[in-house]
């Protein structure tokens, strides 16, 4: 084997080739929701937000919105807010006009371009506050800033049900690197989306205006780029399915027929009616979800649901 061989194999992106190949060899075949979110991807997301059946967003808006006092007491004064994610969200201006005195705001994204406009304009709106931008994969270990004035706490926020995203297992060591974060004096702010009728989860997940169906599709687009492929998206449908069984929607793309795809220097076969598996969104209970978080160390201190219990904001503390 050649060096220019060898350093391509344990390239970046042949990782993540081998990862993709490995999922389109399963059964179902899988593709990580990762891909979903290119440029286009990303405003799709913004445009599904706005779509009247997908009630997650605004309905967690909502709740902030009427429970800010409370939220914001219960988070407490001179805390240093870490956010995994952006933090471009109306949410986070919403906590952090709010907060006591907060010590600084560190938001962590993987796209560190983002991340430093986000913070551009946030630092415009909140002279007072110091902003500590972390661009990282939060699922990875993070060394964190510390921030010029010394923190009563940290508490992390990860807003938006996106803990659904990830499957179980993942989610309680996000959870747990979380905790290790936080410290024993520290707390967790998340959004949680609940389980409710499937005729509202489907609906959520297949809105009429075609928006979910175009994000996902979205990403045979991007795997194309990515790794020179050759999906085509007219030879798919998609479809989002509620597996009681699991508590989720699987995000589906079902062939539309018998079709072989390249994939870099690798082929593979989709028959007709074949799906790939391109996303679960898992929904939770105030009961499953404090249970797993609490196989994670931490204890709820307070929850805020809508009148309809379609969405949750909870505050845990370290058990
Ligand atoms: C980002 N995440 C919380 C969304 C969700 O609802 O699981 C992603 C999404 N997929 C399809 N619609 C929205």
């Amino acid at each position: 084997m050649s060096n220019l061989q060898t350093a391509a194999q344990s390239s970046p992106l042949s990782d993540e080739l081998d990862e993709l190949m490995s999922g389109l060899n399963e059964t179902p075949k899988r593709v990580s929701p990762k891909y979903f979110y290119d440029e286009r991807g990303s405003q799709l997301f913004e445009s599904i937000c706005e779509q009247p059946e997908y009630y997650p967003t605004r309905t967690e808006l909502k709740i902030m919105r009427t429970h800010i006092d409370e939220i914001s007491s219960a988070v407490g004064t001179r805390v240093a807010l870490i956010e995994y994610g952006s933090g471009a969200s109306v949410k986070t201006r919403l906590l952090l006009e709010h907060l006591k005195d907060p010590a600084a705001y560190i938001p962590i994204d993987i796209s560190g371009e983002f991340l430093a406009s986000v913070a551009r304009q946030l630092r415009s709106e909140f002279s007072e506050l110091e902003i500590l931008p972390v661009a990282a994969d939060f699922t990875r270990k993070v060394r964190l800033p510390n921030p010029k004035i010394e923190p009563t706490r940290r508490v992390i926020y990860f807003p938006g049900s996106t803990i659904g995203n990830f499957s179980p297992d993942e989610a309680r060591s996000l959870l747990g690197k979380m905790r290790a974060e936080a410290g024993d004096d520290g707390g967790l702010l998340i959004g949680a989306d609940l389980v409710k009728s499937k005729a509202v989860l489907e609906a959520a997940y297949n809105d009429t205006a075609g928006v979910t169906a175009q994000f996902n599709l979205n990403l045979l687009e991007h795997l194309n780029a990515l790794f020179d492929a050759d999906f085509a998206p007219a030879n798919f449908r998609h479809k989002a399915v509620y597996d009681d069984e699991h508590s989720r929607i699987e995000m589906r793309l079902i062939s539309l027929k018998d079709q072989r795809i390249t994939v870099a220097d690798d082929e593979i076969s989709i028959q007709a009616g074949e799906y790939l598996v391109t996303e679960h969104s898992h929904k939770f209970t105030l009961e499953s979800f404090a249970k797993m978080a609490g196989s994670a160390g931490f204890e709820i201190q307070q929850t805020w649901t809508d009148p309809d219990e379609l969405f949750s904001v909870q505050y845990f503390v370290a058990a």
